[in-house]
């Protein structure tokens, strides 16, 4: 069990206050809380997987500290060169069309900034967890989360915030399922054996045997982090039936695609999909665009994996 900084959430003591105002919380309000202390126990409970990964602490100190210079972020994310490999390879992703390739880590980091760096490491390192939390379903939770990744950015105009922030969401969105198997493998083993297909029953499935779901255990885990709120509320909302915002809606819509590529579907019927989803209501995407922008997910797939 940890004790470390990051559980300590100003917010959740706000909102514990309110039901110190009366003396009967209404229902409401006290179902909200009693999500947040299952939440602040699971977070607690995680090991490892609730505190940021080692990989990443000295860039999010240095990109934290407003005295930090880019080649302080250079350093650090030197470090590790698996890592500055993948930022590297990123850099490359989210300039795609370029005529000029990004060579060197400084170019790299020069381009995509301190907050997508770290941001971009965070997602690295938690997804690459997997192959050591996870037995054979590494790979697919891998693949899944570098597809949802890569679709989300190829989506939006390249090397943009939101281009950025997208591959963010990707890599992280499925990381509570993450936390649960850490917590308790045998447990989440057999929610998984149990549960009818879909994403909705899954997370029925999960909030009665946890309290909470997947994507909200990730999302309060991150928001604990430090990452954006367009990429924490992205991920909190994934799995609603009719996301709001474009964020969300292009994260449901990654995810929904990247189980089709997995899965091997055709270009045809996975722009089928999207073109008629929830989620394409709200981004509005043509069939033409689709196409083009889907054809260039597998060969971007390719330059992440292995991903170990
Ligand atoms: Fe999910
Ligand atoms: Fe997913």
């Amino acid at each position: 069990m940890s004790s470390s900084p990051v559980f300590r959430k100003p917010g959740i003591a706000k909102r514990h206050s309110l039901t110190h105002r009366c003396s009967r919380p209404i229902p409401q309000e006290a179902a909200v809380v009693a999500t947040e202390t299952r939440l602040d126990a699971a977070l607690r409970e995680a090991g490892e997987l609730g505190i940021m990964p080692a990989a990443v602490t000295e860039i999010d100190r240095v990109a934290k500290d407003p005295r930090s210079s880019l080649k302080n972020l250079e350093t650090a994310v030197a470090l590790d060169p698996m890592l500055a490999a993948r930022i590297l390879k990123f850099a490359n992703t989210a300039h795609y069309g370029r005529r000029r390739t990004i060579t060197d880590l400084r170019q790299a980091v020069l381009t995509l900034g301190m907050r997508t760096v770290r941001d971009v490491a965070i997602g690295m390192a938690v997804a690459a967890r997997a192959n050591e939390v996870m037995d054979a379903k590494a790979e697919q939770f891998i693949q899944h989360s570098v597809y949802t990744a890569v679709i989300g950015t190829v989506m939006e105009v390249s090397g943009s915030q939101a281009a950025n922030d997208a591959f963010v969401s990707g890599l992280l969105h499925n990381m509570g399922g993450l936390i649960m198997v850490n917590l308790d493998s045998d447990k989440y083993a057999r929610l998984e054996a149990h549960h009818p297909k879909g994403n909705t029953a899954r997370c029925m499935m999960e909030q009665v045997a946890y309290g909470f779901n997947h994507a909200d255990l990730a999302a309060e885990c991150l928001d604990r982090w430090g990452l954006p709120g367009r990429v924490v509320h992205a991920i909190r909302h994934h799995h609603d039936p009719t996301p709001r915002d474009k964020a969300t809606a292009l994260l449901a819509l990654g995810d929904q695609a990247a189980q089709q590529f997995l899965e091997g579907d055709r270009i045809g019927e996975i722009i089928r999909v999207a073109i008629d989803s929830d989620a394409n209501r709200v981004l509005g995407i043509g069939k033409e665009k689709l196409n083009a922008r889907f054809r260039q997910v597998p060969s971007l797939f390719r330059a992440f994996m292995p991903f170990d």
